[in-house]
């Protein structure tokens, strides 16, 4: 018998326990589309698991019931939203808190969840300028990690596999660190040792959504809970050293320290950061490598992009800006992977979608990943085809959907800007090229990702 998923208890954690059975002798979902509850306490959590994932259950739901559909995380009424047009009716440009990032956040049980409105734009500014000084401030940085990664790249044989997805975790950790908490991870066994607790934390919150076993392994749990708080205490010392003093070197945690924020927001803000941007960075570098070794054609567009707009010099915040076909390669890779399959709000007040009436407390799913392969809204929707995006009005259906401009949350921006350098880095002095015969099946989490690693062989340009 299954549990709660780890997802719902902690969404029902901020309310009162008489949530819980609000409804338990309506189940008819106020007239939404949709499924019954397969088990009375469970309701359609064992379908979910049988699928495989909440997103590949999404798709399935959404195939046959249409764009507004209903189901149950145990005894609660979830309410999926799986097209543009119905999610415009839901989304609210206004909004101050980033949907994943909330999630995570419950995930990681962290209380101060209820900020107002103003509290809540601070913090989202906060953050902003954290990503954008930080990544001023530490682009000689990155490029140079890059390169560091380029010179073994080029140092190997040309038939030698190189393992993608670990070369790209490894590289996305080294970035992340040291621009989040400064020149202690210039140590790589700093970084190293933040890598194992962060693959501890990750691992049991990165599935996000199923099974809730965690709760029952007392090993599991135990390890968890030290890993969190190693993070943790890592993170107090760095806030501590920060405070009252000025460095050289600006890192993301000094927007947070400067801000005013207090104690316990600065260390959510800034693990929920470092957590999630290490695996949104990795996943972006990964996937965009994946698809670019299977497009010969979008590899030769890019590499004549970098060519004409670097020439011979290195790559620059402003040039970096020029690069907009590197850019649309980057958003087609968020799209065509589905990076980031799921998020979720939760109704605060009663609201209507289409003729349906959303009830209040309700938790809406918005189904990104069954959006983003909606023949509707990207024609040939399976096809990796960066092109697509000269088009304005997929443009601002991206954005809408809060993958790049306004609503596009740091973890994003950041990743955006390092798999960017890390390509024009890359692309121009290798052909990246696939692994003959082998075939990437993808594992929907919180965070979309290959089910075993990801191979490529690299050849040199002339
Ligand atoms: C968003 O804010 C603008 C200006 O403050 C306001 O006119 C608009 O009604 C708001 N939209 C929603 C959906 O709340
Ligand atoms: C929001 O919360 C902050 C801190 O708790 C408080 O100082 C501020 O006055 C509040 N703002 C509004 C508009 O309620
Ligand atoms: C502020 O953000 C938190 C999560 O980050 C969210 O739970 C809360 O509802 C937000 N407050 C408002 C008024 O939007
Ligand atoms: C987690 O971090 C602490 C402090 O840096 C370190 O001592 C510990 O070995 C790390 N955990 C693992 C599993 O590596
Ligand atoms: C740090 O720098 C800022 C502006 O550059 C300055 O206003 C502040 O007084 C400095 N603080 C310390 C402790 O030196």
């Amino acid at each position: 018998m299954l549990d709660f998923a780890i997802f719902a208890i902690t969404f029902l954690l901020a309310l009162v326990a008489a949530v819980l059975y609000l409804y338990p002798a309506s189940r008819q979902a106020a007239g939404i589309p949709g499924i019954t509850p397969t088990e009375e306490k469970d309701g359609n959590l064992p379908d979910i698991v049988n699928s495989g994932s909440l997103h590949e259950f999404l798709v399935n739901l959404h195939e046959r019931h249409g764009p507004v559909v209903s189901f149950w995380f145990g005894r609660r009424l979830v309410v999926s939203l799986g097209t543009v047009d119905v999610l415009k009716q839901h989304i609210n440009p206004n909004q101050t808190s980033d949907p994943f990032e909330t999630m995570l956040k419950s995930l990681l049980r962290y209380q101060s969840v209820g900020g107002n409105v103003s509290e809540n734009f601070t913090r989202k500014k906060l953050c902003e300028n954290g990503v954008t000084n930080s990544l001023k401030s530490n682009f000689a940085l990155l490029l140079k990690l890059s390169e560091e990664l380029l010179d073994k790249w080029l140092s190997y044989p040309e038939s030698q596999h190189i393992p993608l997805g670990q070369h790209m975790l490894g590289f996305a950790v080294k970035s992340v660190t040291q621009m989040v908490m400064g020149s202690t991870f210039e140590d790589d066994q700093e970084v190293i040792r933040f890598q194992k607790n962060h693959s501890i934390v990750w691992s049991e919150i990165g599935k996000g959504f199923l099974d809730g076993s965690l709760d029952k392994s007392t090993t599991r749990k135990k390890q968890y809970e030290d890993a969190l708080m190693q993070l943790e205490s890592m993170l107090k010392k760095i806030i501590k050293e920060r405070k009252g003093r000025n460095f050289s070197q600006y890192i993301f945690i000094d927007s947070l320290v400067q801000g005013n924020l207090n104690d316990q927001q600065i260390l959510e803000d800034s693990m929920i950061f470092s957590l999630a941007s290490c695996i949104i960075t990795a996943k972006l570098c990964t996937w965009a490598i994946c698809f670019l070794t299977t497009s010969e054609e979008v590899q030769k567009k890019l590499y004549e992009e970098i060519d004409q707009v670097l020439g011979k010099g290195p790559v620059t915040p402003e040039k970096i800006e020029q690069l907009r076909y590197c850019r649309q390669v980057l958003c087609e890779t968020v799209r065509t992977a589905k990076l980031t399959p799921v998020s979720a709000r939760l109704q605060v007040i009663e609201g209507k979608i289409d003729k349906f009436i959303i009830p209040r407390e309700t938790l809406v799913l918005y189904a990104l990943g069954v959006v983003l392969q909606d023949p509707g809204t990207w024609p040939s929707p399976y096809k990796f085809d960066p092109d697509r995006f000269d088009d304005e009005s997929i443009r601002k259906t991206f954005s809408l959907l809060g993958f790049s401009g306004a609503q596009e949350c740091p973890e994003l921006r950041f990743a955006y800007m390092v798999a960017t350098v890390l390509l024009s880095v890359l692309v121009r002095r290798l052909h990246l090229l696939p692994v003959e015969g082998q075939a990437i099946e993808t594992k929907y989490e919180l965070v979309t990702s290959a089910k075993e690693e990801a191979w490529v062989t690299v050849s040199k340009r002339h």
